[in-house]
């Protein structure tokens, strides 16, 4: 029987090194939840990194059984290859490019080639769990080159490609010294998926500029095969964060934190520490606020939650510095003893915290200067109970495409930001109501359940439109 194999940069585990063993810890990201009834089922698997340097053969073989035993597949990376290609040309020269900020991207061809060979790697692992008929499923910009090398070793298997991130304006990838192999290794599926039709567009401009390859309707005719580019707009489990949030666990710690920030009403910011997310631009909006609205001060602080991510990328930790200083300069200038403008930790929370945070807070800020969809505008959404509560939602979010009853902003505008709170903050209880009710009818019906079947069924359709045209 046919199987099916997801594979990303990292698997849905977190695999770490205590004093004198490995801890396994199971990720509650969206992905996994969604992918869970695929790679779990009879005989199918999850090929990754589990996030760890291994020591010897034995740990090795080890760490391979007991993620077995989870429908996983373990590629081991060392640390040279998680400097090269993964903070590397992954984090220093992809992500920057596609997500607009050109200007950090790192050309090196020393990076390239660890790239080429990290996805070579993951090619074969991949090869070692699959058969010629199967159906393999690529996650993101860390393995743009496998589904081509995949390609070339089973011609018949079926595979599909998903970016998680913007996919960018022809003139940025141009840039891109390497830009003709990394199109021609996400030519190697049958189907490519973006989160929103705009990204779909740019990548079918760039594939038509600089590889010469017309399309029809998001049909691409390779001299070989036809590949098919489509929109499927990532969800989350909207019923899992609603039923969170609304659990004895979180709704004690909104308990908990209301009372320690009394009649203090609450604007939130969630992200993990990334350039990208607009956090300082965030931060200058919020002191903006309380200079142009003086009557905010004592009333409303700022909740801003910062997760570490990738912090051995120079921009990461220098990001971080900018950002302690700007939270030390608006609470040195507005703090009263009994008042904190901004309560910031730099830390991840258990879902439960998470949840009682979405569900207190009146606003919730997602203002990214450059986002592929942001799950956590979505995840506030789904944990309002009682459909208090407005979103503040960057225009260049992915999510902006769905969530138009958000209040839009263009985040580099602080100006319109600050405006944009004071709005939030003043907005009658019915208009929050109807707004709110009308991106849960959303977030509800196109979930992670339905993004998956989406994809699954389309690249389904997408391979046997192949097998039609190729017996024609
Ligand atoms: O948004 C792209 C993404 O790769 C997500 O899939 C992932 O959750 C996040 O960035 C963080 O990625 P990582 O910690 O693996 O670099």
């Amino acid at each position: 029987m046919p199987r099916t194999v997801i594979v990303s940069n990292r698997l849905p585990i977190k695999v770490q090194r205590t004093e004198d063993n490995l801890t396994f810890q199971s990720s509650e990201g969206g992905l996994a939840t969604g992918l869970g009834s695929i790679y779990r089922a009879d005989g199918n698997v999850w090929v990754g990194w589990p996030g760890l340097y291994v020591q010897d053969e034995s740990e090795e073989e080890y760490v391979r059984a007991q993620l077995a035993e989870d429908s996983m597949a373990p590629v081991f990376l060392t640390e040279s290859e998680i400097r090269d290609y993964y903070e590397g040309f992954s984090n220093g020269t992809l992500w920057p490019t596609f997500h607009y900020f050109a200007q950090l991207a790192v050309y090196d061809d020393a990076l390239w080639q660890a790239y080429v060979a990290v996805n070579e790697k993951f090619c074969k692992a991949v090869l070692a769990q699959t058969g010629p008929e199967d159906t393999i499923w690529v996650h993101d910009y860390q393995l743009l080159l496998l589904p081509e090398m995949l390609r070339k070793a089973r011609p018949n298997a079926t595979i599909g490609f998903f970016l998680h991130i913007p996919f960018p304006s022809y003139e940025l990838i141009r840039v891109l010294p390497w830009r003709d192999e990394l199109l021609r290794g996400m030519l190697g599926a049958d189907l490519i998926g973006f989160h929103t039709f705009g990204y779909m567009r740019h990548f079918l401009s760039a594939v038509s500029q600089l590889l010469g390859l017309a399309n029809h309707n998001g049909q691409i005719e390779t001299p070989t095969r036809t590949v098919l580019v489509d929109a499927f707009p990532m969800g989350i489990d909207h019923a899992r964060y609603a039923e969170v949030a609304a659990s004895a666990a979180a709704q004690a710690h909104v308990s908990e934190y209301r009372e320690a920030l009394r009649e203090v009403r609450v604007i939130l910011s969630i992200d993990r520490l990334d350039y990208t997310k607009g956090i300082a631009q965030r931060l200058r909006a919020f002191e903006l606020l309380l200079q142009r609205y003086p009557e905010w001060r004592s009333q409303v602080s700022l909740l801003m939650v910062v997760v570490p991510s990738r912090d051995q990328v120079a921009q990461y930790a220098s990001l971080k510095e900018e950002i302690d200083e700007l939270v030390g300069r608006i609470n040195a200038q507005y703090r009263t003893i009994s008042w904190n403008p901004v309560h910031y930790f730099y830390r991840s929370f258990p879902l439960d915290e998470l949840a009682a945070l979405y569900s207190m807070a009146e606003v919730a800020m997602v203002t990214p200067m450059r986002d592929g969809m942001n799950l956590v505008a979505k995840e506030f959404v789904a944990s309002k109970a009682d459909q208090r509560g407005v979103l503040i939602l960057s225009e260049r979010a992915g999510a902006a495409r769905e969530l138009s009853d958000a209040l839009i902003v263009n985040p580099t505008d602080t100006g319109q930001l600050a405006e944009a709170l004071h709005e939030a903050l003043v907005m009658p209880e019915e208009e929050q109501i109807t707004r709110m009710a009308n991106m849960q009818a959303l977030v509800r019906q196109y979930d992670i359940f339905a993004w998956t079947k989406l994809f699954m069924d389309r690249l389904a359709y997408a391979k046997t439109q192949q097998l039609s045209l190729a017996t024609s």
